[in-house]
């Protein structure tokens, strides 16, 4: 290969200006992203393959998150379903249907642990890393299935390589300061996860961290991602953040840029053109660009694109959207649903009620619940909050309807005409919303209230004394304690992908039991972030009745609502805790048991929660931490014994000189349908 091909292969662009293509046959462009359809792939890579020196394929990118086509729950909602199995699945039908179009590659899984939900990118990620771990594993072997060289299958990226979800301020883009203790214990997992699992890409970060770009930084690019963990992928840079180490300072230069991120690790410059700078450069270091085309190439023959570089252009129409399809993302929307509150049983409504009144400004709106990151969904697929309730209700029931109020408007003058609509109901359903685009990338808030009016349009409906149900659309955890106060019933609801009116009506008429669980922690205020619910204690841990402890003098330090919670339309009743043995050594696994039993009238799946809390440590140790997690059914009285195993890895932190270890001592053992109401036991780690 001459320098000329091997930065080619180094070298990514969006879209297909015709310009792209006398530099695809002269072998200068390795990848394509932002271009899909199989006949316009195919276009281009026969321009690869048949026409330029060495026929090597180009490998096609794009960001299918949640979904291609048939769109599912934005991550931060599919999360909230624990079902690490069906994210897989679903996961494995976006794999098909890009596949089925052109795609070999996607830009997800997004693996950024995130505490601040003002940065908008919590959207696709969440707080923990336990769970941000499996769902990373059910992500890759979703997109990847058992071989790459299946072609309904695509290369999978974990992003964004690392701490991105650390902004100071929640600002998107922002410097992110942490210590190498919380990079290793929280940050890095999820990645280390994807790894492990086989994901054949990393993308690296905008970021900088502790004083280094992520798209520079050669400790986490090179020394961890590929020394400790034995990464044998490529890294892809995000969207030229190798041109941007000019502006973060610390290149005068693209040509310097491109030579710190090609010394650090980073294998494709995305849509930079930085690596094509080092074409003039002369002291060109051949062995670090060599690796960078051997790891490109690698992955593209794993992806059997030199045996197979053209895709069916027949295929998509027996996939896209097909009815197994669409049944998988209804049933996941159905369990990303949580319902946070439901005080007097008002839910689930009888589909035969006489009347309802639904109301809100994108209650029949056909774009929100496609989410951030909607890749190619279209929005005349998706089913309405509205569509989905007037499908559930049976032909007598009559249903109101009324916009309210804006989204972000201070408008209200139709509150008053809403409120009358409203009355003529016998309950209303008040859909409350932030747009889709006030979350997911370059979507920073300051204020996580909701948006505009729309809490003095439940106000006003709140204030004729009807039953109400607020339904919640929104990529973030909100602010809405007065909703939480004063309101009954109140769903979260997310962004549910194009069957989210099906879901949300399945639950509101009790089709479906609400099984989700918060996988963020909501705030208060604003004013309380950080607040996440594996905090380390203090010396000072807040107690309401001493003012010399750690907490605010006008407002309480518990969140407004805690990880892990979620409630059902029947009750779960957690007994007889128990573990095998209550000394074990480090190199002995732990069995932790528990009865749950299903003391409600109706089936219900619950997720049982297994915290850890190790009470004396050489260092300081978060006073819980999510270590295990089961989804299962009961029906009505139904009882079963829950087993975990915990095994010495899970016992593990970093110490004082960062070297993992499993120390001696006690350790709580807490389990319970959330973060905060568990039953307790303990445990001790003593000299083998
Ligand atoms: C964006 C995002 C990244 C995405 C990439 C390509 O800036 O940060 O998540 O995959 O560009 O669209």
């Amino acid at each position: 290969m001459t320098l000329d091909e091997k930065i080619g292969q180094m070298t990514q662009f969006s879209g297909s200006l015709p310009e792209y293509e006398s530099m695809i046959e002269e072998g200068k462009i390795g990848s394509l992203l932002n271009v899909y359809g199989a006949s316009e792939t195919n276009r281009l890579q026969k321009i690869a393959v048949e026409e330029s020196r060495l026929g090597i394929p180009l490998i096609f990118g794009l960001d299918v998150i949640h979904g291609y086509r048939t769109i599912f729950p934005i991550p931060l909602g599919s999360a909230a379903s624990w079902d690490t199995a069906f994210v897989r699945k679903a996961e494995s039908i976006a794999a098909r249907e890009a596949s089925s179009e052109g795609i070999n590659w996607t830009f997800a899984l997004m693996v950024d642990i995130a505490r601040d939900p003002r940065w908008g990118r919590i959207a696709e990620g969440g707080e923990d890393s336990f769970l941000g771990s499996t769902m990373a594993r059910a992500q890759v072997l979703g997109f990847q299935g058992k071989s790459l060289a299946n072609p309904l299958t695509i290369l999978a990226c974990g992003k964004h390589f690392v701490a991105y979800g650390g902004a100071e301020g929640g600002r998107d883009y922002n410097t992110v300061d942490v210590s190498e203790r919380t990079l290793r214990e929280i940050y890095l997992p999820p990645f280390k996860a994807a790894v492990d699992a086989g994901a054949g890409s990393i993308m690296s970060a905008f970021n900088e961290i502790n004083g280094i770009p992520a798209s520079a930084n050669r400790f986490t690019l090179t020394d961890i991602l590929r020394g400790e963990w034995g990464f044998n992928g490529f890294v892809v840079s995000d969207w030229n953040s190798i041109g941007e180490l000019v502006k973060h300072g610390i290149a005068s230069d693209k040509v310097g840029a491109g030579i710190e991120a090609l010394k650090a690790g980073v294998d494709m410059d995305m849509e930079g053109s930085a690596y094509l700078e080092l074409l003039e450069n002369e002291d060109n270091n051949k062995e670090l660009i060599d690796n960078a085309v051997r790891r490109i190439l690698r992955e593209k023959f794993q992806l059997g694109l030199f045996e197979h570089p053209y895709i069916d252009e027949n295929l998509s129409n027996k996939l896209i959207l097909n009815d197994e399809h669409l049944k998988t993302a209804l049933q996941l929307a159905r369990e990303s649903i949580v319902l946070l509150k439901n005080d007097n049983a008002l839910l689930p409504l009888s589909k035969n009620l006489k009347s309802v009144a639904v109301i809100g400004p994108l209650a029949d709106d056909k774009n929100a619940p496609l989410g951030t990151w909607a890749c190619v969904g279209k929005s005349e697929n998706v089913v309405t909050v509205l569509e989905g309730i007037k499908k559930s209700v049976s032909e007598n029931t009559q249903v109101y309807y009324s916009k309210g109020c804006g989204v972000s408007s201070d408008n209200t003058e139709m509150i008053e005409e809403s409120v009358k609509i409203a009355k003529k109901a016998g309950v209303a359903i008040i859909v409350v919303v932030e747009t889709a685009k006030m979350s997911g990338e370059a979507a920073s808030r300051s204020d996580l209230n909701l948006p505009g009016v729309q809490r003095d349009l439940i106000k006003a409906i709140y204030k004729t004394g009807m039953p109400i149900v607020v339904v919640l659309l929104n990529g973030r955890p909100l602010t809405i304690p007065w909703i939480k106060e004063n309101v009954s019933s109140i769903l979260e609801a997310w962004y549910l992908g194009i069957q989210s009116g099906n879901a949300i009506a399945d639950v509101l008429f009790g089709k479906y039991n609400p099984s989700g669980k918060l996988t963020v922690t909501f705030p208060r205020t604003v004013g309380q972030i950080p607040i996440y619910y594996n905090h380390k204690n203090s010396g000072r841990p807040n107690n309401p009745s001493d003012k010399f402890t750690s907490k605010y003098i006008d407002l309480s330090s518990s969140p407004l609502f805690t990880l892990g919670y979620g409630l059902s339309y029947t009750k779960f009743k957690y007994s007889n805790i128990r573990v095998s043995s209550k000394k074990i050594t480090s190199s002995e696994s732990l069995i932790i048991s528990v009865d749950v039993k299903n003391v409600g009238d109706r089936q219900g799946v619950e997720i049982v929660q297994l915290y850890i809390h190790d009470v004396v440590a050489s260092v300081t140790r978060p006073v819980k931490e999510l270590k295990g997690f089961r989804r299962i059914s009961l029906d009505a009285n139904e009882k079963k014994r829950v087993e975990f195993i915990l095994k010495p890895e899970n016992l593990g932190f970093y110490d004082q000189n960062m070297e993992y270890v499993i120390e001696l001592g006690r350790f709580e053992i807490m389990v319970g349908g959330n973060s905060v109401d568990l039953l307790r036991t303990s445990f001790e780690v003593i000299e083998k």
